[in-house]
C-alpha cells in the first residue's frame, strides 16, 4: 500500500482496494442500501416504465453484495417477469448463489474494461449506485459508455450517487462541538481533490453528458438527506473513516496550508481524530451528503 509519509496513489490502488474488501464492507453496504431506500422510498425510479408486458432484464453495475438487486426481487416477485444480473470487479461481497433466487446472477467484471459481447443491448434497465470512488479525474466515460452499450434502444439508465465533495458536518445545537469531525471532513475534501483526484464535475454534468450521448433525461433529482437519517448516514461515514485509518501513512503526511487543517497527518493522529469524531457524533454531530438520482432513456 502507500509508502511512508506519502498519500496513497488512488489511481493505481483503487481496484486493489475494492478487491480486498471483506464482511465489514458488505455489512456497511447493507446499511447504505437501507439509507438509500429510506431517502428515496423507491429502488426503481417511478418514471421508469416497466409495463411493457415482456420479461425485463436488469443489470446492476458495481453490485456489491446485491442489496439493490435483492430489493428488486421484492418488486417483481414473479421470477419469470425479470432476469437480474449484477456485475462487480470482485465477488468478495457476493452472497453464495445458493441463497439467491434463480433469476438473480452475479458476475465478476471490471466495468472500465471491454463489455463482453453477450451483454451488448441485452438490458431494459441498467442501474449504478455509489461508484464515485472509481471515477478518477472525472473519467466516467469507459463505465458510462459500457452502461449505455448494455441497454437496448429505449432502455433506462438509473444512476444514484452521493456527492462526496459536499460532505457536511452539522450540529443539533451550539452545545455540540464538532471540531474533529469538521477537520476530517475538510481533510477528506483536500485528499479527494488533490491526492486521489476524485472530483464531482462528472456528477454535476451527468444530465448534459447523457444528452450529448443521445439520451433523453427522464428525471434528475438532488436532495439533502432526510433529518431522520442523521444517525444512520453518520454511522455509515464513520465506518468509512475508520477503514481509511489503515490507508493513511504511518509517517506524517503534509497537508496543504491555509485550509484550516493541521500541518500534517499521520496514521496515529488521524486515528485519534476519528476517535474524537466518534465522541462528537455520539453527542449529536452528524455527517451527510446530498443524494443525486439521474434517470436517462437511450433513444436509439
Ligand atoms: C460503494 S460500493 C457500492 C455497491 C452497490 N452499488 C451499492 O450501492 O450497494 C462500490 C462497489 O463498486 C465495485 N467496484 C469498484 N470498482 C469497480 C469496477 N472497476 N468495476 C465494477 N465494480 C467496481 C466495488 O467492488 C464495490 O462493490
Amino acid at each position: 500500500m502507500a509508502s511512508e509519509g506519502k498519500a496513497p496513489d488512488w489511481d493505481k490502488e483503487r481496484d486493489e482496494f475494492w478487491i480486498a474488501q471483506d464482511f465489514e464492507t458488505s455489512a456497511r453496504l447493507h446499511v447504505q442500501h437501507w439509507i438509500w431506500q429510506f431517502q428515496l422510498a423507491y429502488a426503481l425510479h417511478p418514471r421508469i416504465d416497466t409495463s411493457g408486458g415482456k420479461p425485463l432484464r436488469v443489470a446492476d453495475i458495481g453490485a456489491g453484495n446485491a442489496a439493490w438487486l435483492l430489493e428488486l426481487t421484492r418488486l417483481f416477485p414473479s421470477q419469470e417477469s425479470v432476469q437480474l444480473d449484477g456485475f462487480d470487479i470482485t465477488s468478495s461481497n457476493f452472497p453464495h448463489a445458493a441463497w439467491l433466487p434463480s433469476n438473480l446472477k452475479l458476475h465478476t467484471w471490471n466495468a472500465f474494461s471491454d463489455l463482453p459481447s453477450e451483454y451488448v443491448e441485452a438490458f431494459d434497465i441498467v442501474h449504478i449506485r455509489a461508484l464515485n470512488s472509481t471515477i478518477v479525474n472525472n473519467k466516467v466515460d469507459p463505465m458510462l459508455v459500457n452502461a449505455l452499450k448494455m441497454l437496448k434502444p429505449g432502455g433506462y439508465l438509473q444512476w444514484d450517487e452521493n456527492d462526496a465533495l459536499k460532505l457536511a458536518c452539522n450540529v443539533p445545537d451550539e452545545s455540540v462541538n464538532a471540531d474533529a469531525a469538521t477537520t476530517i471532513t475538510k481533510m477528506m475534501e483536500v485528499i479527494m481533490k488533490y491526492q486521489t483526484h476524485l472530483h464531482a464535475d462528472w456528477l454535476h454534468n451527468m444530465p448534459e453528458t447523457l444528452r450529448e450521448r443521445g439520451c433523453e433525461i427522464v428525471a434528475h433529482e438532488v436532495t439533502e438527506a432526510k433529518k431522520e437519517l442523521a444517525r444512520a448516514t453518520t454511522d455509515n461515514y464513520l465506518l468509512v473513516w475508520k477503514d481509511l485509518i489503515r490507508m493513511i501513512p504511518e509517517a506524517p503526511m503534509p497537508l496543504p496550508p491555509g485550509m484550516g487543517l493541521p500541518e500534517s497527518m499521520s496514521r496515529r493522529s488521524f486515528s485519534d481524530l476519528v476517535r474524537k469524531a466518534v465522541e462528537e457524533t455520539a453527542k449529536g454531530a452528524s455527517l451527510t451528503m446530498p443524494f443525486h438520482v439521474t434517470v436517462a432513456r437511450k433513444t436509439s
